[in-house]
């Protein structure tokens, strides 16, 4: 097998949603043509759809591939039986909790894993096939994929929490670790190595809008996440008649077939639908310069719009380092019910709500609609008597998938012996208010 890719110097290209252009083979790319009769060397032209063809243009998503063989060159799919709590919505397996659930970090598989055999699903909501609503996964894996993946039923952003992951795309190659994520176009194949030897994060399947950057507002043109920093792979790929199995999940099922060679054949590509990478410590954090604590939309990384406006299908907010500077202030989140529902996970360090210990890296936390949550006792207590010095919160990262319908966990993550019994507690013992 040998493996190919565009200029070796530039390993990614800059921006969200950009159109870009990139061959691994000079000439590869067909000029003014997106099909000519005869692509260059006898490639197969091919268009990835991201968004309906009549998608509005700013709205409009879809690249060209020119690629070894066509896609559509496979025998036929067959049930998979692996990956047996990798689930999609609709969650109805239980019934849906208002609970507040808080879970210790997925375990590490007994058994050699890889990353599409060690996906969990904790739960989600809408329906697959409804094109609404997110599946909500975490996956502990230990060994390299040997083969091909695609969801078929979503795009997929991946938030590894430990362990870098090595990505071969069709459209390149994308390395990431902790601190860092990667978003899968819906459709597009890849293939997960492990350069740690074993990684664990977390993923969201957006069945929804796709993912873009949130609108700015009056914070005007600049801040949070700065579009340059999406970065997306050059072109890159294999020359491989080996065997590889690929596995789809579609409509929630999984699906196995055969390719009698690498299914990561792409010589090159243009267009705006792409993989690409983010840095979360390049993200720009807007706090306030005076009093009381902002909503944590202004931490909103990318957004998956609902069709109510301003109502999202699915937000991804991250809380990173910030000075935290209020005065006359409870600085840490208070205490809140809320109309949309949060899935929280921790990356690293701690979160400034939770003092009292409990929710640690790679850990979750699930607040659903209108139940009330907020700053644990410890945290309370804390914040309510510290000095109001400008204090650096430092070296933690937290993220919340929010979203505008409740998270219904799936069995394994209602009865999973991570499910933490005691999470009710750290809200106990609040003293009653003094009236004079
Ligand atoms: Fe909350």
């Amino acid at each position: 097998m040998s493996t190919r890719k565009a200029d070796p110097a530039a390993d990614y290209l800059p921006g969200f949603g950009n159109h870009h252009a990139t061959e691994a083979v000079p000439g590869a790319l067909p000029i003014g043509r997106n099909s000519p009769q005869r692509a260059p060397f006898g490639l197969y032209p091919e268009q990835l759809s991201g968004t309906a063809f009549t998608a509005p243009r700013a709205e409009n998503r879809r690249s060209w591939l020119y690629r070894l063989r066509p896609t559509a060159q496979h025998p036929a799919f067959t049930r998979y039986e692996g990956a047996p709590h990798l689930k999609s919505a609709p969650f109805d397996a239980v019934p849906p909790s208002p609970n507040r659930l808080r879970w210790d970090p997925l375990p590490w598989p007994d058994q050699l894993t890889d990353w599409v055999d060690g996906l969990v699903t904790y739960g989600g909501n809408g329906h697959v096939g409804e094109q609404n609503g997110v599946g909500i996964h975490c996956y502990a894996a230990t060994a390299d994929m040997e083969r091909a993946f695609f969801s078929a039923d979503g795009e997929l952003l991946i938030v590894p929490q430990e362990g870098a992951l090595a990505i071969t795309t069709e459209m390149g190659r994308i390395d990431v670790a902790p601190l860092q994520i990667a978003l899968i176009p819906r459709g597009l194949r890849f293939r997960i190595a492990l350069p740690d030897g074993r990684a664990r994060g977390y993923v969201l399947e957006n069945y929804g809008a796709l993912f873009r950057l949130p609108d700015l507002g009056p914070i005007g043109a600049n801040g949070l996440a700065n579009p340059r920093d999406f970065e997306t792979p050059v072109a890159a790929f294999e020359d491989s008649n080996a065997p590889c199995e690929v596995v789809q999940k579609f409509q929630g099922g999984l699906w196995t077939t055969r390719l009698d060679h690498s299914p990561f054949d792409v010589v090159a590509w243009h267009g705006n639908l792409a993989p690409c990478r983010y840095d979360l410590t390049r993200f720009n954090a807007i706090n306030t310069v005076s009093f009381d604590h902002p909503d944590p939309s202004i931490f909103t990384v990318l957004t998956s719009p609902s069709d109510t406006p301003g109502t999202a299908n699915c937000d991804f907010v991250i809380f990173p380092p910030r000075w935290m500077v209020a005065e006359d202030t409870f600085r840490p989140p208070w205490f809140h019910r809320n109309v949309m529902s949060e899935f929280m996970g921790l990356i690293t360090g701690a979160y400034d709500a939770k003092e009292g210990g409990g929710f640690v890296p790679g850990g979750a936390s699930l607040h659903n609609q209108m139940n009330g949550h907020g700053p644990d006792r410890a945290t309370f207590e804390k914040a309510s008597s510290a000095e109001l010095k400008p204090v650096k919160i430092d070296g933690t990262m937290a993220f919340m998938f929010e979203t505008r319908l409740v998270v219904r966990p799936t069995e394994w993550a209602s009865r999973s012996p991570t499910v933490q019994l005691d999470y009710d507690d750290v809200w106990s013992g609040f003293q009653k208010a003094k009236l004079p």
